[in-house]
């Protein structure tokens, strides 16, 4: 009788155990600060687990470069494990303008050309190097950074993060893509009337 229950109690926890070896998304689930809910183990195949960054992205836009992520969003295998990565393309004459990733430290690989590339720590030091194929920088988490293409030939990147959900934020989308008031805008960063409506136009934010 002792027994059956020890076996019992063995499978119980053996088959908890191998639930628990991930938490592929379930993107009918609900997400939260730690990502999406888990899919059923049964539904999960290895096509979960693989993803595909040969593609490049489109660099037709302002900023002549494309971002292609695989978070957990568009890589459900990466969920829960603290780790994504995404693919960076940046034509002659691109960037990626300064932004920062709140809560994930970002390690990039340049594979093809060349970046300057940099961050501006809390205290207002600048960080600042041009990197050539097969050079690897790392951006502390939470700190403004960015990419411009100094080799005058396409860049491609990856990028990996400590987070299956890196996010980002924009400085530039932040005050002239968005909704904030113009004269918002204008008090808080001491840029005068005129710049602050170019700068909306040319990133579509109103007011
Ligand atoms: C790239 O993006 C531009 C601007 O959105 C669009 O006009 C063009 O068709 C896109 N090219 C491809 C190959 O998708
Ligand atoms: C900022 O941090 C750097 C590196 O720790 C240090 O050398 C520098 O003195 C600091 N600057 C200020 C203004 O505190």
């Amino acid at each position: 009788m002792l027994q059956i229950f020890f076996l019992f109690t063995l499978l119980l926890y053996s088959s908890h155990a191998s639930a628990l070896d991930f938490c592929v998304a379930d993107p009918k689930g609900p997400i939260g600060p730690s990502g999406y809910s888990c899919k059923m183990p049964a539904e999960v195949t290895v096509d979960d687990f693989v993803f595909s960054l040969g593609m490049a992205g489109n660099t037709s836009n302002i900023m002549k470069a494309a971002v292609t992520p695989a978070f957990d969003a568009q890589f459900p295998g990466v969920n829960g494990l603290g780790i994504s990565i995404a693919r960076f393309d940046i034509a002659p004459g691109g960037l990626i303008p300064m932004h920062t990733h709140p809560g994930s430290t970002e390690l990039q690989l340049v594979v093809h050309g060349s970046i300057l590339a940099g961050f501006v720590s809390s205290n207002n030091t600048v960080y600042l190097k041009t990197l050539k194929t097969g050079d690897i920088m790392v951006f502390p988490k939470g700190l403004l950074h960015f990419q411009i293409n100094a080799g005058g030939i396409p860049v491609v990147a990856f990028s990996c993060f400590s987070s299956s959900n890196p996010g980002t934020q924009t400085l530039d989308f932040a005050l002239f893509a968005s909704n904030l008031p113009s004269a918002i805008v204008e008090k808080t960063t001491f840029l005068d009337d005129a710049t602050v409506k170019k700068l909306k136009a040319v990133f579509g934010g109103t007011s």
